[in-house]
C-alpha cells in the first residue's frame, strides 16, 4: 500500500517550548486517519507543519513519495494537499456558488483553458461539489446567511472543490450540537470516499466509527497508532483518555 503523507523525526519548538517531540507518523492512501490527544497535546501545531503554514524545527515531512518538508502551502495546494480550517475561510461576501467556484478556479480540476473559454466544466464541477455538500437549495445564498454548520459544511466544500487527494480536517465539528456534529461526520465520510484524509476530533464516538486507523498524540508524540480496536485496548492510550474510549 503507498503511503500519502510521511512524517519522520517532526519537532517543533517556539521559543524556549519544545511542542512535538519527535513525531513519526505515516498515512496510508486512501484511508481515514484520526489524529487524537489532549488539549495542548501538539494536533493543531503538526497540522499548521503538514499543511505548510509553519516550518517544522526539525525533521522530513514526504507527500505521495516526494519531500515537501519546508514547502508553503500554495505549492503543497498543488500537489494535492488541502486543508480546512478550525476558523472558517469562507469568503464571507460571497454566495455559496461563487465561493465554491472560486476554489474551483483556483484547482486543478480546471486549467487555464477550461477558463478561457468559459468551459461548462467549471460550472458543473461547482454544481457537483455544492450538491456533496448539501448545500444545492443554498447555492444563491451569501455565505453571511448560513447557519454554523452549513458554514463549515462549505468550508468542507472548498477543501474538495480543490480536487485535493489528502485533506485535513481540524476539528470540522467545533461548536455544533450532537445532531449537527453527526450529520456533519457523515458529511464527511462520503465526501471523502477515495481520498486519504488526516482528521483532529474531540468525539470519540465520532472518531472510532469514521477512523480506519487512529494515532494518539501525547505532550508532542504519538503514543500509539493503530485500528480503532487496537487503539481501544491499548492500556496506556486507555490512561490518557479515562473512561472517554468506547
Ligand atoms: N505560535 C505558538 N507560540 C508558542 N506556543 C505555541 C504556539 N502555537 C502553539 N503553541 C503551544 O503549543 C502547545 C500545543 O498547542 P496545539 O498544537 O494548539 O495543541 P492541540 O491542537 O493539540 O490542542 C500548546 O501548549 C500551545 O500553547
Ligand atoms: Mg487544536
Amino acid at each position: 500500500m503507498n503511503t500519502a503523507l510521511e512524517l519522520k523525526e517532526i519537532t517543533k519548538r517556539f521559543g524556549a517550548t519544545q511542542v512535538l517531540r519527535g513525531v513519526d507518523l505515516s498515512i496510508r492512501e486512501g484511508e481515514r486517519h484520526a489524529l487524537i490527544g489532549p488539549n495542548g497535546a501538539g494536533k493543531s501545531t503538526l497540522f499548521d507543519l503538514i499543511a505548510g503554514r509553519t516550518q517544522p524545527t526539525s525533521g522530513r515531512i514526504a507527500l505521495n513519495g516526494t519531500d515537501v518538508t519546508g514547502m508553503p502551502a500554495h505549492r503543497l495546494g498543488r500537489k494535492g494537499l488541502a486543508r480546512s480550517f478550525q476558523t472558517t475561510s469562507v469568503f464571507t461576501g460571497l454566495t455559496v456558488r461563487d465561493n465554491v467556484c472560486c476554489a474551483v478556479l483556483g484547482s486543478g480540476v480546471t486549467t487555464w483553458k477550461d477558463r478561457w473559454l468559459r468551459s461548462s466544466v467549471i460550472d458543473e464541477e461547482t454544481h457537483r461539489v455544492i450538491a456533496a455538500i448539501g448545500l444545492a437549495d443554498h447555492s444563491d445564498a451569501l455565505a453571511t446567511s448560513l447557519s454554523y454548520a452549513e458554514l463549515r459544511a462549505l468550508d468542507l466544500g472548498l477543501a474538495l472543490a480543490t480536487g485535493a487527494s489528502v485533506l485535513l480536517l481540524d476539528e470540522p465539528t467545533a461548536g455544533m450540537n450532537r445532531a449537527e456534529a453527526a450529520r456533519a461526520l457523515a458529511l464527511i465520510r462520503e465526501t471523502t470516499q477515495g481520498k486519504t484524509l488526516l482528521i483532529v476530533e474531540h468525539d470519540m464516538e465520532a472518531v472510532f466509527a469514521l477512523a480506519d486507523r487512529i494515532s494518539v498524540l501525547v505532550q508532542g508524540r504519538v503514543i500509539a497508532t493503530g485500528t480503532p480496536a487496537e487503539i481501544a485496548a491499548n492500556p496506556a492510550v486507555r490512561t490518557a483518555y479515562l473512561g472517554e474510549i468506547p
